[in-house]
């Protein structure tokens, strides 16, 4: 199974295979995708879900108004549909 991502405000679009996290897939696919530690600590590559639903193995520190706002983190996230993501504020 394979669902898009969508990245804006670039409009970029890479592929993530289920089980793998969002932010190995784009690096995977030289999609830029700001990035640091890749274990779920420096939040660099913080960004918010504008749609689709994600998953982790372990929950991210985020406090319930953070994931009420859509804020993930990719290192972590697994996708369970398509997505559309924006670095926006
Ligand atoms: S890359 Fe550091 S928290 Fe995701």
């Amino acid at each position: 199974m394979t669902f898009t991502v969508r990245l804006l405000p670039s409009e970029l679009q890479f592929e993530v295979e289920k089980g793998q996290t969002i932010l190995e897939a784009a690096l995977n696919q030289q999609i830029p995708f700001p990035h640091r530690c890749q274990v779920g600590a420096c939040a660099a590559c913080l960004c918010r879900k504008v749609e689709g639903d994600v998953t982790y193995h372990l929950e991210p520190m985020l406090t319930e108004k953070e994931q009420a706002e859509g804020w993930i983190f990719p290192c972590q996230a697994i996708a369970e549909s398509h997505l559309v993501l924006t670095f926006e504020e």
